[in-house]
């Protein structure tokens, strides 16, 4: 691979300690995966900053990193803590987990990164334009930054990108390369999704369908943002899609000549939105995989205004959105009904099950997932009035 000056020097330990660590994990990425060369990049989403994903040893690498005076390059932000800073004892996050939350979320400020945990950095003005190279690691995000935005990343991995920002590079392969980028299945749709839960359930049943092929939807026509993150996040849960194309939405749809076909009909909409449903009464209901917009968490506060929930609630978003929430008067109606709005967290990577939760109900096709498949729970799957249940 073809370094720079800059980068050649970085690599021999010229710049520090950390810049050399972090170019050898590029350079050694980018010697797997064939890289002729690094690129700039104009941001890095760093993920793994759960203590519930990464535990003792991840801590005590970032805490290494950052001994080591790591600074980053470039605006870097974070995929969602275990916990909302400044709520963890009104949610009853365990003493021990807090503590050691916080000990990442130093390790993390102490390099320079932007404390803001979301998987929905686009909802907060984070919106690279089409063709701008970036480093991001949250799966959700890197297929709507692809596929909505026409940005070019691969899907990260939290050490990868880490190195990035550290650097302020990534090496130019994958999905950073036009050729790579071109549909291999064209998916004509014959359903009509229309809320949350149905794209959510159309993404689960494709990724798992066509795994790590890209797709290109056609006769899609509506569509709208927060539809399309859904659907992304479902398919990058199930699958690996890390980007997707929609006929006259998507800024770019790029087929190969000899794309595959697939339908994809309303009968089988309804069978795998019921399919995802596992349990009955859930003890937390759950809104807001990827992080929820300022809409939906309007949406939200209009169902159950003047309304007592039966059981727990959270809406999960950036904490720009809760602020700007809170100023609407959002996150008082869902308070006033028993919710809550929590910040920078979500509901996969906070320790569900040793708050004493079992069943969750949820409207996100990847939610669904990782609920069952990491956290153990039973899931309650539907659209979001009927998952909002009021006394
Ligand atoms: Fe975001 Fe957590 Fe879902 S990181 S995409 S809300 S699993």
């Amino acid at each position: 691979m073809q370094l720079t000056k800059e980068q050649q020097k970085m690599l021999d330990g010229e710049a520090g300690e950390a810049p050399a660590q972090a170019m050898q994990i590029l350079a050694a990425l980018g010697k797997i995966y064939g890289a002729e060369n690094m690129i700039p990049i104009s941001s890095a989403q760093v993920s793994g900053v759960s203590y519930e994903t990464i535990g003792d040893a991840g801590l005590e690498y970032l805490q290494d990193y950052a001994s080591k005076n790591a600074k980053v390059k470039t605006l870097t932000f974070l995929n969602p803590a275990g916990m909302d800073r400044d709520q963890y004892e009104k949610m009853d996050v365990p003493s021990d987990f807090a503590k050691k939350q916080i000990q990442i979320l130093d390790a993390f400020k102490s390099m320079g990164i932007t404390m803001s945990c979301t998987c929905a950095p686009y909802h907060i003005g984070i919106r690279p334009k089409v063709g701008e190279h970036i480093a991001w690691a949250e799966s959700s995000a890197v297929a709507f930054a692809n596929s909505v935005l026409g940005a070019r990343t691969n899907r990260e991995g939290g050490p990868s990108a880490l190195a990035a920002a550290i650097t302020g590079f990534t090496p130019n392969y994958g999905l950073h390369l036009d050729e790579n980028r071109l549909a291999g299945i064209i998916i004509e749709v014959e359903a009509t999704p229309k809320t949350t839960a149905d794209f959510g359930a159309m993404g689960s049943y494709l990724g798992k369908k066509i795994k790590s092929k890209i797709p290109a939807f056609t006769n899609l026509n509506f569509a709208p943002e927060i539809k399309l993150k859904t659907l992304g996040a479902s398919m990058a849960a199930t699958g690996s899609t890390a980007l997707f194309y929609i006929k006259n939405i998507t800024p770019e749809f790029m087929v190969k000549e000899n794309a595959e076909k697939l339908t994809f009909t309303q009968e089988e909409l309804i069978y795998h939105k019921k399919e995802l449903n596992c349990g009955e009464k859930p003890d937390l209901v759950t809104i807001g995989c990827p992080h929820a917009s300022l809409e939906e968490i309007k949406e939200v506060a209009n169902l159950i205004k003047g309304k007592k929930l039966a059981c727990k609630l959270w809406v999960c978003c950036a904490k720009k959105t809760k602020d700007l929430a809170s100023e609407h008067g959002f996150t008082k109606i869902i308070e006033e009904a028993g919710g809550n709005v929590v910040a920078d967290t979500c509901m996969v990577v906070s320790p569900l099950r040793q708050m004493g939760y079992s069943c969750t109900a949820c409207n996100s096709g990847k939610a669904a997932k990782y609920l069952s498949s990491l956290q153990k729970q039973k899931v309650v799957f539907g659209d979001v009035e009927d998952i909002l249940l009021c006394d």
